[in-house]
């Protein structure tokens, strides 16, 4: 009996010894803020998991930097990567270039369940998945609930009242700035006027038909509202060259009553040394009267690459980390968005943050950008003429026809009238 013992403990000790002596290199790449953020998690699961060492590579912390690098991993063969931190944007370029693999069978429809709809189905492509969310992701309307209270104001609805609250509490010196944006030529640029446009009735690209409507009358009221906020002086000029790190951060000094963002801002606004903590709520993105508004539906998640050699190894990462555990530490750390129903109304997480309910009718009644495989090009036309349309270098007539018709152009589409 013992010396069964004794032998059964020098097998399981050679097999320990002999696997993490070993252990199979998983890679990923993710942008550097959110990788110091996951860093703990990471330790952890190399920790527990001895035979497998995953390892993040640190990219830029714009989106479409990262998938720059990405794509051009992939398009130069022998990509190091086993997993792809997936924006909800990239899902159907990356899969219908053949980059990743089907994930379909990987979990059962009660798994899947658990998760937000609008996630999953911003992971598939062609009827199959290929993205687990990680995290959810929708723009909201943040606003100094303090300043509204003191002017006598309640928070706006419509795109007309957020512009003139901004004034009248700039006229009465209570806030220097109405209301920051993000204006950048960049991804967020797209995401933010997503909301615009949907908030006027307009629309970008339709993904069934691949009908453009960026040229339609509504789609240039869109872009005139936010030509407005500037001449207004609601807006600073310097907007047009804000990514959402640049907008947190004026917003956290105090001099401003609204915002766009996404929810990350909520726990870094909260901080005990920002000068807004407990001075400001959430609310959705504001609208033209008579139409609805909606929030632009964002959100990363993980892909196993098609060319990994350890596939098996890079699944075990993507449940540890889509993991309800796993999920509900790094929310409770980070204030980020989970891609799980039950976190909206976790006990513990309500307490750090009670607005999750709120948050969760913002996300399951956002929009997803067009998920075609052209979606970088169609985004960055959009962001050029936009960036041209803010800045006054041409009309917002001349800036949204041309962004239309090179947008027809590149989805080999002709202009359709019926709009
Ligand atoms: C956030 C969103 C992402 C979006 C990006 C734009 O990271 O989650 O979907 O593309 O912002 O800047």
């Amino acid at each position: 009996m013992i010396l069964v013992i004794i032998s059964s403990l020098l097998i399981f000790t050679s097999i320990t010894l002999s696997s993490s002596a070993n252990p199979v290199k998983v890679t990923l790449m993710m942008q550097a803020l959110e990788a110091s953020q996951w860093k703990p998690f990471v330790e952890e699961f190399n920790y527990q998991y001895s035979d497998i060492e995953l390892e993040i590579v640190e990219g830029p912390n714009a989106t479409n930097q990262v998938e720059d690098l990405y794509t051009s991993s992939f398009l130069l063969g022998n990509s190091p990567y086993d997993l792809v931190f997936m924006d909800i944007i990239w899902v159907s370029k990356f899969a219908a270039a053949g980059w990743l693999r089907s994930l379909s069978d990987r979990l059962s429809k009660v798994d899947l369940a658990a998760f937000l709809e609008g996630d999953i189905n911003g992971g598939m492509y062609q009827g199959e998945l290929y993205r687990i969310p990680i995290r959810s992701d929708g723009g909201i309307l943040y606003y100094r609930d303090d300043l509204l209270e003191k002017a006598g104001y309640k928070p706006p609805n419509t795109f007309e009242e957020l512009i003139n609250i901004s004034n009248a509490l700039q006229e009465k010196k209570l806030a220097e700035w109405g209301y920051l944006w993000t204006g950048k030529q960049y991804e967020g640029l797209s995401a933010m006027f997503m909301e615009v446009l949907n908030g006027y009735g307009a629309f970008w690209i339709n993904p069934y038909t691949l009908e453009v409507g960026l040229d339609s009358p509504k789609a240039i009221e869109a872009v005139n509202f936010l030509r407005r906020t500037l001449d207004s002086k609601a807006s600073p000029m310097g907007v047009t060259t804000y990514a959402e790190e640049e907008v947190r951060r004026l917003f956290q000094t105090g001099n401003a009553v609204f915002m766009r963002n996404w929810p990350y801002a909520f726990g870094l606004l909260s901080d005990s040394s920002s000068p807004v903590q407990g001075k400001f709520k959430i609310k959705p993105m504001v609208h033209a009267s008579n139409y609805f508004s909606g929030s632009c539906l964002g959100g990363w998640g993980l892909g196993i690459t098609k060319n990994s050699k350890h596939p098996d190894a890079a699944w075990e990462v993507i449940k540890f980390f889509s993991s309800e555990e796993v999920q509900r530490r790094f929310i409770l750390a980070t204030g980020y968005v989970p891609s799980r129903r039950s976190l909206f109304n976790d006990p513990e997480i309500l307490t750090k943050f009670s607005y999750y309910p709120q948050l969760l009718n913002v996300i399951e009644n956002s929009i997803l950008r067009p998920p075609i495989p052209q979606y970088a090009q169609a985004s960055d036309i959009l962001q050029r003429y936009l960036s041209a349309a803010i800045t006054e270098q041409l009309t917002p007539e001349v800036a949204m026809e041309r962004a239309a018709s090179e947008t027809r152009y590149l989805l080999g589409k002709q202009k359709n009238n019926n709009y």
